[in-house]
């Protein structure tokens, strides 16, 4: 395993082709546009800049880094790498729509992984001819900061495939840790219901939105309220999450809380859009 490809130079595809790239890998970083990647690379040197002032890294270093990452627009670039880390929007038809793609153009040894935070692994990989070499790789935003991969086990995900991601989670500094193929994983299954509860106290007029926040972070020492981390998370991605759960078991206790919906419908996103449960210069 030398070349990995990542799909998608938004916050989280620029996070994966940094820490690949730290890590020695030779990394092609596609988006559908030659701006996207732009942008991402940018995103890149701005983060690798800040190391070089703190002293953690020289900039000839940085070159080093720099110069491991090639910038793609194109999908056929896949056919020369082991590994595709993809990290475009989170929607089931572009995904499978990649993932059929890439099955065509990539060699047969390659892994083809999805970077998706709830859609099933097992789905995507149905897109493909090569079902045991698909798997989920879910990192967590800020890519570079946070040490925790979830590796994903579709239904046919061979044993083989699952320890070799496994050894190039741990080579680019990460904690791996192996879970099924179930709506959310283990992450979001936990987190999100946190969050939407946390909506659902705020809906009912339990409390001001400062106040949830400020007992979860004083009294159960998250650093972050949740009300303050939907926002940071995007308020779309969070109902789209609860939706996955929702439908995924069939449970009524994962409704999403209608004051969500109607934030999102609003266009009130969180951070992203300048305004969510707070508002952002
Ligand atoms: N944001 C998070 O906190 C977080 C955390 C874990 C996982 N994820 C998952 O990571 C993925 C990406 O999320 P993000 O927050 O980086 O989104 P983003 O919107 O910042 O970036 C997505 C990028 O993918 C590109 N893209 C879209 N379609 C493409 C295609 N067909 N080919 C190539 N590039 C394409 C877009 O142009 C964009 O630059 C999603 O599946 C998301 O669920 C997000």
């Amino acid at each position: 395993m030398e070349r990995i490809m990542v799909i998608g130079a938004g916050q989280m595809g620029s996070g994966i082709a940094q820490v690949c790239a730290q890590a020695g890998y030779e990394v092609t970083l596609n988006d559908l546009k030659a701006e996207f990647v732009e942008r991402g690379l940018g995103v890149i040197k701005k983060n690798l800049s800040r190391q070089v002032d703190k002293g953690k890294m020289t900039a000839e270093e940085l070159d080093k880094v720099l110069g491991r990452i090639t910038a793609s627009n194109d999908l056929q670039d896949a056919k020369s790498v082991d590994l595709v880390i993809e990290a475009a929007v989170e929607n089931m038809d572009i995904k499978t729509k990649i993932f059929a793609q890439l099955d065509e153009i990539a060699p047969e040894h390659t892994i083809l992984a999805s970077n998706t935070s709830s859609l099933p692994i097992t789905e995507i990989a149905a897109a493909t001819n090569r079902p045991e070499k698909v798997i989920g790789m879910h990192f967590m935003n800020p890519v570079p900061v946070m040490k925790l991969v979830e590796i994903i086990r579709g239904l046919a995900t061979a044993d083989e495939v699952y320890q070799t991601i496994e050894d190039i989670t741990e080579k680019i500094g990460k904690v791996p840790v192996e879970v099924n193929d179930f709506p959310g994983f283990v992450a979001n299954r936990i987190l999100m219901p946190m969050i939407n509860e946390a909506i659902y106290t705020l809906y009912e007029g339990v409390a001001s939105k400062e106040d949830i926040d400020s007992v979860m972070k004083l009294g159960m020492n998250h650093p972050m309220g949740p009300l303050t981390l939907a926002d940071f998370i995007g308020l779309d991605t969070c109902l789209y999450i609860m939706e996955t759960l929702y439908e995924g078991f069939g449970d009524p206790k994962y409704r999403p809380c209608p004051l969500l919906r109607k934030y999102v419908k609003a266009g009130w996103l969180g951070k992203k859009s300048g305004r969510g449960f707070y508002v952002y210069e």
